[in-house]
C-alpha cells in the first residue's frame, strides 16, 4: 500500500498557516494533518473550525481532522462545513463512536478513530470494519515534539491483524515522535499514514524530511 505522508500543522508557524501549509504542498505531502485541541481532553487548546474554514480557502490539499477533543459530536457539523476531508474522533472522548462514525460518514466525509497510547485495540475492535483509518497515537497527545512510544510498533501489527480478520478496508494512521529512522519500524508493522510535524516543519529541507517518510 502507497505510503502517505500527513505533516501537522501543529509545528508550523501559526502566523502564516497559508504559507506553511504551501511549503509542505510544494515539498510532496499528501494530507495535511490538523491538530484540533479542546484545553479538555488534552491539557492544550489549538484552534477550531473557523481557523479550518479560512486555510480551507488557500488549498486544495486533503484535510486530516485529529479532533483531540472531548464529546466530538458536538463539532462534526462545524468541521464538515469548515471543509474537513476526513475527522478523527477519539475513542474516549464518545459515549457513542458508532454513532459518531454513522454521522460523519452520513455527512460524506471519511470517518477515523484515534487511540491513546494506553488505550487497549479491544476499544475499537466493534467498530473496525466501519471506520477508513484508525489512528494510533505514539505519545501522549497533547504537544509536538515528543518521544515516540517504541510499543506503538506492537500495537500497530497487532491492529493490522484485527483488521484483516474483520476485512476492514481502514488504513492505519500513526501519530507523534515520527522521524526519518523510526518510520521503518511504523511502516514495516503496517501503517500507511504517517503524522509527523516536528521533524517536517523542523527541518531545514522539507522536501528531504517527507521524501524519507515515504
Ligand atoms: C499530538 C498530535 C500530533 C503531533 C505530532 O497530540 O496529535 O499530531 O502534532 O507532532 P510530532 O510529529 O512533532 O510528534
Ligand atoms: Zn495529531
Amino acid at each position: 500500500m502507497k505510503t502517505l505522508v500527513a505533516p501537522s500543522i501543529l509545528s508550523a508557524d501559526f502566523a502564516d498557516l497559508a504559507g506553511e501549509i504551501k511549503k509542505i504542498e510544494l515539498a510532496g505531502a499528501d494530507w495535511v494533518h490538523i491538530d484540533v485541541m479542546d484545553g479538555n481532553f488534552v491539557p492544550n487548546l489549538t484552534f477550531g473550525a473557523p481557523v479550518v474554514k479560512k486555510i480551507r480557502e488557500t488549498t486544495k490539499m486533503f484535510f486530516d481532522c485529529h479532533l483531540m477533543v472531548e464529546h466530538p459530536e458536538t463539532y462534526l457539523e462545524d468541521f464538515k462545513d469548515a471543509g474537513a476531508d476526513l475527522i478523527c474522533v477519539h475513542a474516549e472522548a464518545t459515549k457513542h463512536l458508532h454513532k459518531v462514525i454513522q454521522t460523519i460518514h452520513g455527512m460524506g466525509l471519511k470517518a477515523g478513530v484515534a487511540l491513546n497510547p494506553a488505550t487497549s485495540l479491544t476499544a475499537v475492535e466493534n467498530i473496525l470494519a466501519d471506520v477508513d483509518l484508525v489512528l494510533i497515537m505514539s505519545v501522549n497527545p497533547g504537544f509536538g515534539g515528543q518521544k515516540f512510544i517504541e510499543s506503538s510498533v506492537d500495537k500497530i501489527v497487532e491492529l493490522k491483524g484485527m483488521l484483516e480478520h474483520c476485512s476492514s478496508k481502514a488504513v492505519i494512521e500513526v501519530d507523534g515522535g515520527i522521524n526519518g529512522e523510526n518510520v521503518k519500524l511504523v511502516k514495516n508493522a503496517g501503517a500507511s499514514v504517517i503524522v509527523a510535524g516536528s521533524y517536517v516543519y523542523g527541518a531545514k529541507d522539507i522536501k528531504k524530511a517527507i521524501d524519507s517518510l515515504k
